[in-house]
């Protein structure tokens, strides 16, 4: 209780932003680096999804897509660092470029890889929209930042960002999809890996607008309440901020 009343409340909030993106940090890195060697080996062998047998271009199509993925997956996070935005524009916008870039390329093998997909049409719907939606907000993000509405962008790369994550969430579902397998015999790998794909997709989508409102939104509309001599005052040193 006396630690919430001697600390400032935007101290206290740059704190809990940090830490959130430490964990959203920490948690992209290690799926990337958990998910992606067995397709840096070259060797169909090593895919740990079920390949179609009759498609020779499966596994290679699952290389394509997720070494992107997973370059976007990491450099995400470093685009949401306000400080390194405000003293490293041009860094932010050569990763910027290189994000994009990895997106484009993962989305469009993404309907590969979901073509391919021998993991039942349900799973494959979902993946086909979830590489729509990808691409779409990327779009629609660099309209905005070409027209320089810095905010629109904010609100459209968190929308995208949130989608890239949807890589994250639905890992995670399945590894507790799995653990709870034993405990519910009636369950099946085919119902956990719908389930969890449907399930990453509207979660994170949910918890992206939750930011928008909160993290933009709110904000714009606070800015025009203020007067103009504190409208202007330097924003927060936090992440995402
Ligand atoms: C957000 C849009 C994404 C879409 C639409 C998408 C789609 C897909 C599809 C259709 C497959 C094949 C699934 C199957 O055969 O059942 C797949 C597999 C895979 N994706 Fe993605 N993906 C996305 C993002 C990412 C990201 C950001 C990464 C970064 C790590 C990634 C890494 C992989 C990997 C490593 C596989 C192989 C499966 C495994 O072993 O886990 N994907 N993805």
């Amino acid at each position: 209780m006396s630690s919430m009343t001697s600390t400032p409340p935007s101290a206290a909030r740059r704190r809990w932003w940090w830490a959130l993106w430490g964990l959203m940090a920490v948690s992209a890195v290690s799926i990337a680096a958990f998910a992606l060697p067995p397709y840096l080996t070259g060797n169909p062998a090593d895919a740990t999804l079920p390949l179609d047998p009759d498609v020779a271009l499966h596994y290679l199509s699952l290389v394509a897509h997720a070494v992107p993925g997973g370059l976007a997956l990491i450099l995400g996070p470093l685009q949401f660092l306000t400080p390194l935005r405000n003293r490293r524009p041009r860094l932010h916008r050569i990763t910027g470029r290189v994000y994009m870039i990895s997106v484009v390329a993962g989305s469009i093998m993404a309907f590969f890889a979901a073509t391919f997909s021998v993991n039942g049409l349900p799973a494959q719907i979902s993946f086909y929209l979830l590489a729509v939606a990808w691409l779409y907000s990327l779009y629609m993000a660099y309209v905005h930042i070409r027209r320089g509405d810095v905010q629109m962008h904010r609100v459209w790369m968190i929308r995208n960002y949130a989608l890239t994550l949807a890589a994250v969430s639905l890992r995670v579902f399945l590894l507790i999809g799995m653990a709870l397998m034993p405990s519910f015999p009636s369950l099946e790998f085919g119902d956990v890996y719908t389930s969890s794909a449907w399930a990453a997709i509207m979660i994170n989508i949910v918890v992206a607008e939750y930011f928008v409102v909160h993290r933009v939104l709110n904000q714009m509309t606070r800015r025009r309440r203020r007067p103009e001599s504190t409208a202007s005052a330097a924003p927060a040193a936090a992440p995402l901020a």
